[in-house]
């Protein structure tokens, strides 16, 4: 299945989760805490979903905000969210197109992409295209799900296809490749009662598993289940799970 086509498939499931992971608050917070954004007037959002990211980061400063969203659905969304919020006047573009078929004279202080690598990868040509999005003296920052994020695990044996990479494998390839970057840690904590509960996984858990495995919970194989379960205790710290996400930082 395709990336795009997962989305559009499980809006409702996708919202559920994606709710659950608290993203406005502790993405929000990571960006507007680390420096990333400092003297920044604008922000191109590659895949902003239903932007509840960037409407907060808009609700927090004083940023212009172009994005560029494939899914109809979550362009609608994020757009209806801007307007709600005041900000239409801020918008400078808004592509309800892929990153891949985005065309714009804009260029951004920053350019972020929130979880959204997925669907462009190991691809030269798209981190390029990306850097031109950029003003000089701004930067890019994509942020992608960590190794020990027990998402991770969970993805990789996802019957949607390329969910699968790792910002540490990002980074190394991007290295390689020669592109210099700074590499950052952003802490997706989310309280572990959430997800576990005495022995197994709570309701949330096993809709998360059966989000990012694209299966319907009694259709999971056991192994995967239990490779689920494992991680998720794992990543628990005794409080808090880690749905901890790399970011690498390229300046322009
Ligand atoms: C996991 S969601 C992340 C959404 C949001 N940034 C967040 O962190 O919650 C991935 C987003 O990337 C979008 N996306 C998928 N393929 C894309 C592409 N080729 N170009 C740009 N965005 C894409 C999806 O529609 C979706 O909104």
């Amino acid at each position: 299945m395709e990336y795009v086509e997962y989305f559009r498939k499980f809006p409702d499931a996708y919202a559920k989760v994606v709710g659950g992971f608290d993203r406005k608050r502790t993405l929000t917070a990571y960006l507007l805490e680390s420096g990333v954004l400092d003297g920044a007037a604008s922000v191109l959002s590659i895949g902003p979903g239903d932007g509840a990211v960037e409407v907060e980061l808009m609700r927090k400063s004083n940023l212009h905000l172009g994005f560029v969203e494939p899914s109809k659905l979550f362009y609608d969304q994020c757009l209806a969210g801007i307007k709600a919020a005041g900000f239409e006047e801020r918008i400078t573009e808004a592509c309800n197109a892929s990153f891949q078929d985005y065309e714009s004279s804009e260029s951004y202080d920053v350019v972020l992409s929130l979880f959204s690598w997925f669907a462009l990868g190991f691809d030269r040509d798209m981190l390029e295209k990306a850097l031109r999005c950029v003003k000089p003296g701004g930067r890019l920052l994509i942020c992608i799900q960590a190794e020990s994020s027990p998402s991770t695990l969970i993805s990789a044996a996802s019957r949607s296809d390329g969910i699968s990479l790792t910002s540490e494998a990002l980074s190394r390839w991007a290295s390689e490749e020669g592109f210099a970057h700074r590499y950052e840690v952003y802490h997706g904590l989310v309280p572990a009662e959430q997800y576990l509960d005495d022995g197994g996984l709570t309701e949330a858990g096993r809709d998360l598993v059966s989000f990012i495995s694209a299966t319907l919970w009694e259709d999971i194989p056991s192994a995967l289940k239990q490779t689920a379960l494992k991680a998720m205790q794992d990543a628990n710290d005794g409080t808090h799970i880690d749905l901890a996400g790399g970011c690498l930082i390229f300046d322009a």
